[in-house]
């Protein structure tokens, strides 16, 4: 059986999807209708099997999915076999797939992986792990850093001119044993590309069926507007959580006047929301780094004043019931009802836990006492190392 035949024998979805796009671009029509087209055939959640969960979802930009989703961010550690994520927690190949599995059996329904995870590994074991599941999700990878698409070493640090997007994608394709992306990423603006070029790709591979959606990840305000000018962004995906609200300032405004969906990565800030970090804390450098080492809020001499913000979420979780990390995602749900959280784990223990914030309603007072002590704490210490940050909030070069 061709690769093709194999597709589509498995997705029926996928070829309503295909005859759409091939009957709307033999009418002409436009590159964000035949978005459209596809995005409606290939629905995710629409027809699906009802299970413990139904019920319980929330609009995201174009789709409705579980409140909480599943980032699944891991390298090869130093002993072989070895699947580790940022912050030195390990397990192996199969044990991640079968997280990820479990997760979309209990119901979620948004998953979250980019290329530079590995580089390629995270994107292969989603592939292995969504085999049978695969219209059951929204799939969201990421493009944009400076990675050789054979070796996988990095070349250089970003990388989203048009020709090379395209490569990506069709390497990302292979590795995720898909036809199509539900959301493509791009991981942080490139200084050197105008948005209006790596939206223009974007469009070319909407109009092939092999991107539905699109979003960027930390870019500046302007990009936002510019991008969505060109087509309509499905989602932003920057860092929000009790520990950095950067994004209250200016980018929830923006979605919210556009439309557009937010999707929270480190949700639990790295784990530290989860009560599991403790004053004395201190992180591994080496065989495998655990990146909080890198980052100033959690150097020895911040710490200490940052556990105050522990203390808020221990104390409303015992008041709700809930556990520290149950509270800080429900936290984030109750900000606005187009938000979703991504927390990643090695534990499907977590990731059962980390379900259960969907359950979690905070009445307007509660909310408001709650929002007052979180704002009370002042964090101390950036909330990324310097040569990441200059990664975020970068603004697009204005077209050539
Ligand atoms: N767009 C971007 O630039 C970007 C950057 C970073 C991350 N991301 C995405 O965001 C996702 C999540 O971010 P993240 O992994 O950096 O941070 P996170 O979700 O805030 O925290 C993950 C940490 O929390 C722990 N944890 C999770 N659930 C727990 C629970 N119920 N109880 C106790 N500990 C728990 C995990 O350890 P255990 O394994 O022990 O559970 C892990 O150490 C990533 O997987 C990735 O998909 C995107």
């Amino acid at each position: 059986m061709s690769k093709q035949d194999t597709r589509t024998s498995h997705d029926p979805q996928g070829l309503q999807r295909r005859q759409l796009l091939a009957t709307a671009a033999s009418l002409g029509l436009a590159p964000w209708l035949l978005s459209a087209c596809a995005s409606q055939a290939a629905a995710p959640v629409a027809g699906a099997p009802r299970d413990r969960t139904a019920g319980q979802r929330r609009k995201l930009g174009p789709f409705e999915v579980y409140p909480v989703g599943l980032g699944c961010q891991w390298h090869p550690g130093s002993v072989p076999g070895a699947v580790l994520d940022a912050y030195h927690s390990g397990f192996d190949r199969p044990a991640a797939v079968a997280l990820i599995r479990r997760a979309v059996e209990r119901g979620v329904t948004l998953i979250d992986t980019a290329e530079a995870y590995g580089p390629f590994l995270s994107e292969e074991i989603v592939g292995e792990a969504l085999q049978g599941l695969r219209d059951k999700v929204v799939l969201e990878t990421k493009f944009g850093f400076d990675i050789d698409l054979k070796t996988g070493k990095r070349l250089g640090v970003q990388n989203s001119r048009p020709e090379h997007i395209k490569q990506v994608v069709e390497a990302q394709l292979r590795r995720l044993r898909t036809d199509r992306i539900d959301v493509l990423i791009q991981h942080r603006v490139d200084p050197q590309v105008p948005i209006e070029e790596v939206v223009g790709a974007v469009k070319d591979l909407v109009a092939e069926g092999k991107v539905l959606h699109y979003g960027l990840s930390e870019p500046g305000v302007q990009t936002i507007r510019r991008a969505h000018a060109e087509l309509p962004l499905a989602v932003i995906q920057n860092e929000y959580s009790m520990l950095w609200r950067g994004p209250e300032a200016q980018v929830l405004p923006v979605c919210e006047e556009l439309g557009i969906g937010f999707v929270c990565w480190s949700p639990l800030g790295m784990g530290f929301l989860t009560g599991s970090v403790q004053a004395d804390s201190r992180f591994e450098t080496s065989p495998d780094m655990d990146f909080r080492a890198m980052v100033p809020r959690f150097a020895p001499e911040a710490l200490p004043a940052n556990m105050a913000l522990v203390k808020v979420v221990k104390h409303w979780a015992e008041r709700k019931s809930a556990t520290p990390a149950q509270l800080a995602l429900a936290w984030l749900l109750a900000q606005k009802p187009w938000i979703v959280p991504i927390p990643g784990t090695t534990k499907i223990a977590h990731m059962e836990e980390n379900l259960g914030a969907a359950a979690i309603r905070f009445t307007p007072e509660e909310l408001r006492q709650l929002n007052t002590d979180v704002v009370a704490v002042t964090i101390q210490g950036a909330r990324l190392p310097p040569a990441v940050m200059v990664l975020s909030g970068v603004e697009a070069p204005l077209k050539r």
